[in-house]
């Protein structure tokens, strides 16, 4: 069993593996601590970034020969293999670590339980499990990636009390409260990209950048439109706005689209036309942002682009900021039909975190798609 001093030790290696948030993708974001044989904290270190090194080793190289008989606790399985730096449980065996104490497995399969098989054969002690839940809803994009090679999907939604996403003419300027719209940049802010379809960049010219922080160098995320007509009206905000863009569309309407590359310098992304005769398959274009390095992306956009993703359940999180307003079943609704018939063919939404901002209620939760 974990003592108090290492639960406590495992809280501070979750948060250190949050700074890794933005960029450890395609690796997992880890936090790591040294505890001396007295219990102190001698060394902590988290992964910074995809191929700096591993949390355990910056944590054992700050906590140098204190680390000897003393106790790493880590919120994922140490690697065991060769990639893009040495295993990690060759450090900890040679750093004299007495007592390993792990959050979770990784299920890479270069690792998966191979790590903690190395450690135990090397005489080290072994707990694992030790805040899993936590470790686990942490690495969700990253656990996500190995399971189905896509991005994490958040698609956040303004809406009235009444479930609409905009007025009958289309406009949905100010659908939220000014708090809303400060935690909606903050959201763009730790974030890799953020996705719109060319419905919204048509009818709001929006930026999609985040701004408000206090970082002045902040890394603005990439932008992704998505669109099967290639139709981008008079837009032009989304590309003079600093950060890269990325136009998706099927193979057949590309060409259109060179004005966008040579003025703005705008990517275009071009996939098979979809069988169905309409744009082109979104599964597609998930597994190259995931390849691309993006691991979470931030879904700004209408009830069309909406709708083909929780068609195809490729929303992992609903983000849906409710304003104090009503505009009437002639409002555009949140989302076309999803062939739900029934309650028992719902979308459940599982660890719902709500709160107040400002005037507006914030609800978001993961998506439980019916398995058929
Ligand atoms: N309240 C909110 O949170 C919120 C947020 C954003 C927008 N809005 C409002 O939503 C309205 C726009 O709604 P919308 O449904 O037109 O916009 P949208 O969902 O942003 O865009 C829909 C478009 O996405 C593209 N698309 C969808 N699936 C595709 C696929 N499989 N392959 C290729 N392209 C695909 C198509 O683009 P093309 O048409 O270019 O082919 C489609 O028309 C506006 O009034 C806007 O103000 C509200």
């Amino acid at each position: 069993m974990a003592s108090l001093p290492e639960i406590q030790a495992m809280k501070r290696a979750l948060e250190l593996a949050f700074l890794g948030r933005k960029a450890a993708f395609p690796n997992p974001m880890v936090g790591a601590v040294i505890l001396d044989s007295s219990g102190n904290i001698v060394g902590e270190g988290f992964h910074e970034k995809c191929g700096a090194p591993h949390a355990e080793i910056a944590a054992l190289s700050e906590a140098g020969a204190a680390a000897s008989s003393g106790t790493i606790v880590v919120s994922l399985e140490p690697c065991c293999h060769y990639g893009r730096t040495g295993p990690c449980t060759d450090a900890i065996i040679s750093a004299g670590i007495r007592r390993v104490v792990i959050a979770m497995r990784d299920p890479h399969p270069n690792v998966s339980g191979k790590g903690i098989t190395q450690l135990e054969s090397s005489g080290i002690e072994v707990e694992t499990n030790v805040l899993f839940d936590e470790a686990e809803s942490l690495n969700r994009v990253y656990l996500h990636y190995l399971r189905t090679s896509r991005s994490w999907i958040t698609l956040k939604m303004a809406l009235s009390i009444d479930g609409r996403t905009a007025a009958k003419d289309g406009s949905s300027r100010w659908l939220s409260c000014e708090e809303s719209r400060k935690h909606v940049h903050r959201m763009r802010g730790s974030v890799q990209a953020v996705m719109t379809g060319g419905g919204t960049v048509r009818d709001d010219d929006p930026r999609l950048t985040s701004r408000g922080s206090d970082d002045p160098g902040e890394q603005q995320p990439a932008r992704i439109i998505v669109s099967a007509t290639g139709d981008l009206g008079n837009s032009r905000k989304i590309f003079e706005n600093p950060g890269r863009v990325i136009i998706a569309v099927p193979e057949n309407v590309a060409g259109s689209l060179q004005k966008f590359q040579s003025e703005f310098g705008a990517d275009v992304w071009e996939f098979p036309a979809d069988f169905s005769g309409y744009g082109f398959n979104l599964t597609l274009l998930l597994e190259r942002t995931a390849s691309e390095g993006f691991g979470e992306i931030l879904c700004e956009c209408g009830r069309g682009l909406a709708t083909m993703l929780l068609r195809k359940q490729l929303v992992n999180t609903l983000s849906v900021f409710t304003t104090p307003m009503i505009l009437g079943g002639e409002g555009l609704p949140a989302f076309e039909e999803l062939g739900i018939d029934s309650m028992d063919d719902s979308i459940k939404l599982e660890n719902v975190r709500s709160s107040l901002l400002g005037t507006d209620t914030h609800l978001e939760g993961e998506l439980v798609y019916r398995i058929d």
